[in-house]
């Protein structure tokens, strides 16, 4: 069975792509923006900008070619900040990709999909203080990003009513480490590539805020290793073939949060660099607390994370130098 895997040239695709050559074919489209074809040695890769108009003519020739069952989706542009700067480039970029894909698997008459959606979709959500978070809250995005992928989730949802596409999104929480070395985080848009972006500059992280209501004051998120995260797109596969399916998303995290101090300080163990950051103030839109409730994947799909803070910090560390070519050492 070949599963085409948009995207899978980029930081979470590459290790999904790699798990499934592992045990069959896949096919990777990418237009290698933020991507990069060394991530997936050998894998056969079509080079298709998912949101150009000639996309949907693309991607079903590639479906026919080669024999695809079923697609995992995770091309897209990812950047909120950019998103809130350029929102028609996203809504072209993410929605308009989606609707290429949808028509090109109904025309080639795969009905599998897997789409990786994000916990951006939820918003700010309003619940009490050491809730989690479930997918049954009110998803009210507040970036442009987030907005694209719940309405990508629509497109799905319209999409098995009008001709029974199979489909289940991920939403992915705060994605962390690497599988392999080679497959580190290239972006630097998270806390962990930032604060070791900072720390190889000579500089020290900065935490917004110590004052909000966590144990010590800083923001809690959920981090889920990388690897943990891949192989969720592989049990998904396996659900999209079941005769019940009861759910449409699921939350990917840990549980278990972590506070930006608890990651700072992982840091310093993982690395040996000094961590001392200052503490400036809040940012605006940042919720004290976010972390997944993951029964619902856990119930459903069997899944369950198994890396701990301490190794996705291990290996995010690894993957940094061969990336940023620095030098993974501390200084002495
Ligand atoms: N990294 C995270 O923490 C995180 C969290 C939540 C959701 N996500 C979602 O996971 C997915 C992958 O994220 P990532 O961190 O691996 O990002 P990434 O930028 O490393 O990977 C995205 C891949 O998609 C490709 N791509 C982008 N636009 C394309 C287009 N128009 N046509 C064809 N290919 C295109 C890029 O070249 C790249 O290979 C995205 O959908 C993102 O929204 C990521």
């Amino acid at each position: 069975m070949t599963i085409l895997v948009t995207g899978g040239a980029g930081y979470i695709g590459a290790h999904v792509v790699r798990l499934l050559r592992a045990r069959g074919d896949a096919v990777v489209v990418d237009d290698l923006s933020t991507g990069s074809a060394e991530r997936i040695a050998d894998a056969p890769l079509v080079e298709i900008d998912l949101a150009a108009e000639e996309a949907t003519a693309q991607l079903t020739a590639v479906m026919h070619e080669y024999g695809v069952e079923a697609v995992i989706h995770i091309a897209a542009k990812k950047q909120v900040g950019e998103s809130a700067e350029r929102p028609a480039w996203y809504y072209d970029q993410n929605v308009g990709a989606m609707a290429h894909l949808l028509m090109a698997m109904e025309s080639a008459g795969v009905d599998k999909l897997m789409f990786s959606s994000s916990a951006a979709t939820y918003g700010l959500p309003d619940l009490p203080a050491d809730t989690l978070l479930p997918e049954t809250v009110e998803c009210k995005p507040i970036s442009p990003y987030g907005k694209t992928k719940l309405i990508c989730e629509w497109m799905c949802q319209d999409a098995e009513a009008a001709w029974g596409l199979r489909w289940a999104g991920l939403r992915y929480f705060n994605v962390a480490g690497s599988g392999w070395p080679e497959l580190g985080d290239p972006a630097v848009l998270n806390l962990i590539p930032i604060a070791l972006r900072a720390l190889t500059n000579g500089e020290q992280p900065t935490v917004f805020g110590d004052d909000y209501d966590t144990p010590d004051g800083t923001c809690i998120r959920d981090y889920v290793h990388v690897l943990d995260l891949a192989q969720a797109h592989l049990d998904t596969l396996n659900y999209l073939s079941r005769g019940d399916r009861p759910h449409e998303v699921f939350n990917v995290g840990t549980g278990v949060g972590a506070s930006v101090s608890e990651v700072l300080e992982q840091i310093g163990v993982s690395t040996g660099y000094v961590v001392d950051p200052p503490v400036v103030a809040r940012r605006a839109g940042d919720p004290a607390k976010l972390v997944a409730d993951v029964q619902r994947i856990q119930q459903t799909l069997g899944w369950s994370p198994t890396q701990t803070l301490a190794e996705m910090v291990d290996s995010a560390w690894a993957g940094w130098a061969p990336i940023h070519g620095e030098p993974a050492v501390a200084p002495s």
